[in-house]
């Protein structure tokens, strides 16, 4: 089997995404270790799981920086005291600066509330509630330095019920959002999926349509056909 990759992880809150990465590479589905987790927020819930697991971790404040550049600079050296292979923002809630974005493309991964294209940004549950979709998801894609913008690597589907609130229909997306966190890491991690000019190429196959979870199946072009 190939080296574990290092994985550095960058959070703002209660990191439950950050929990089931760590539970994924102590199982060894991940093949990586997680060696930092970074915190823009002293009091994030996250802070506290990394510990309990013997993960070091650090907090860059960004109410203590005069500026986005001079922050992003203090949190590239963070990152950058340890090796590193892949930044994994992990409801990482600051938009980064293009020159920190260039410097680690495409080896930085995030993870967002919605169906990209659609609804890039903040509020996506009652934006795509108010819109009347019928689905709503996450996608976990490569960064680029167009907001949430890069390319798809892998998307978890749910219905958007009728009495869905942005709170209940988030806890669904969220469930969701553990599955493809630690699917898109796995295949980072065994090098089924590398990102290549821009695009996502799974098993040597630049993905079109990113395969998606919906119903607990894994749907290889993220179309449903039933
Ligand atoms: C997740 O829903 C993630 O998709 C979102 O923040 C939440 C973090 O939850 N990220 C973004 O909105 C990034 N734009 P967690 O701290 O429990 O993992």
């Amino acid at each position: 089997m190939a080296d574990s990759l290092s994985l550095v992880v960058l959070i703002s809150g209660r990191g439950s995404n950050l929990g089931s990465l760590i539970a994924a590479c102590t199982s060894g589905q991940i093949n990586g270790r997680i060696t930092h987790v970074i915190s823009n927020v002293p009091t994030a819930g996250g802070l506290a799981l990394a510990e309990d697991a013997g993960i070091p971790t650090s907090v860059v404040d960004h109410t203590r920086f005069e500026s986005r550049e001079a922050f992003d600079q203090t949190l590239n050296a963070t990152i950058r005291k340890k090796p590193t292979d892949i930044v994994v923002l992990a409801g990482f809630m600051r938009i980064l600066t293009e020159q920190f974005v260039r410097s680690w493309q495409p080896r930085m991964i995030n993870i967002h509330p919605s169906l990209l294209p659609l609804y890039p940004g903040l509020n996506t549950h009652q934006r795509a509630i108010d819109n009347g979709d019928a689905h709503a998801g996450a996608s976990v894609h490569f960064v680029t330095p167009q907001l949430d913008g890069g390319p798809v690597i892998v998307q978890s589907r749910v219905d958007i019920e009728a009495n869905d609130t942005a709170v209940t229909l988030a806890r669904r997306v969220l469930t969701g959002e553990h599955v493809i966190f630690t699917l898109a890491l796995e295949w980072i991690c065994s090098g089924r999926v590398v990102c290549h000019n821009n695009s996502v190429m799974l098993d040597g196959n630049p993905i079109r349509t990113p395969p998606c979870i919906y119903r607990e199946q894994l749907l290889p072009d993220g179309i449903d056909h039933g």
